[in-house]
Parts: structure tokens; C-alpha cells; sequence
């Protein structure tokens, strides 16, 4: 899967997001997702066809081949893993959305199966009681402290 573009990895996890909501994913969809033109999404959607990653029918929309939903996946959990962090540090959900897109492609397996077990830990009943709210308080602190920064 890393031989693929990012922008690929992009088009196959928006795919698997919109049929995961919808049953199915239509070009305007797919584009109304990922920001782009339809125009764009059709040029992109006979790329992955043409590698065996998804079937493209005119009007109709795509579909994930085996191959295709495996590395959407794969990008999900990653995006999915990622914005959790994000959201457990205290960022914003749209900061937490755009930078999990952005560190997904890049991260290697070993720190991506570190931060899950790491957010998985902090979300289980074995995490120390109130590390985020003790978190908080020291982050107070430290804006108090740099004055406010
Ligand atoms: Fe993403």
C-alpha cells in the first residue's frame, strides 16, 4: 500500500466513509467529502479502477474491491487512532480531523500501533482515574506560568 499517492489514499478512505453512511458512494458524494470537483473524483475514480482498487460505473458510483477496502482501512484506523489522540490532548475536532488526514500516510506502524494501544489504554478502565482532567490542570499551569501562551 505505500506505493500509492496520498491523494489515492485520500480518495480510497473518503470512499469507504461515504458508503459506510450511505451503502454506497456516488461521484458527488466522494466529492462533497473530500472538497473536490466531481470532475476530479471521476479522473481519480478510473486511476483506482484501472489499479484494481475500486469498479467504477458511469452514474452509478464506485465500489471498494477486496484489495481497495483493505487499504481504505488501513487509512481509517489510522485517521480514526490519530484524531482520538488529538481529541484526548484537548484539540479541536476540526484541528484533530485535518491533522489526522495529514500524519495517517506518514507515520510508521510501529508508533501508529503505539498510539493505539496508548488511546485504547486512556479509554480503559485500567488508566488512572482522571488523567485528563490532571492533564488540564497542568496545562492551566502552564499557560498561567508562560503568561497565557
Ligand atoms: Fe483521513
Amino acid at each position: 500500500m505505500y506505493s500509492l499517492s496520498r491523494k489515492a489514499e485520500d480518495y480510497l478512505e473518503a470512499i469507504l466513509n461515504v458508503i459506510l453512511e450511505k451503502g454506497y458512494a456516488r461521484t458527488k458524494d466522494v466529492a462533497g467529502d473530500l472538497g473536490v470537483s466531481p470532475s476530479s473524483v471521476v479522473e481519480m475514480f478510473r486511476k483506482l479502477d484501472a489499479m484494481h482498487l475500486v469498479e467504477y460505473r458511469k452514474y452509478e458510483g464506485v465500489t471498494l474491491t477486496e484489495k481497495g477496502r483493505a487499504v481504505a482501512e488501513v487509512i481509517k484506523f489510522r485517521h480514526d487512532t490519530l484524531k482520538r489522540l488529538f481529541l484526548l490532548l484537548g484539540v479541536s475536532e476540526r484541528a484533530a480531523d485535518e491533522d489526522a488526514c495529514l500524519m495517517e500516510h506518514e507515520l510508521s506502524e510501529e508508533s501508529i500501533r503505539r498510539i493505539r494501544l496508548f488511546v485504547d489504554f486512556l479509554d480503559s478502565p485500567d488508566a488512572p482515574a482522571d488523567v485528563q482532567g490532571a492533564f488540564e490542570a497542568f496545562c492551566r499551569g502552564k499557560a498561567g506560568e508562560s503568561g497565557g501562551k
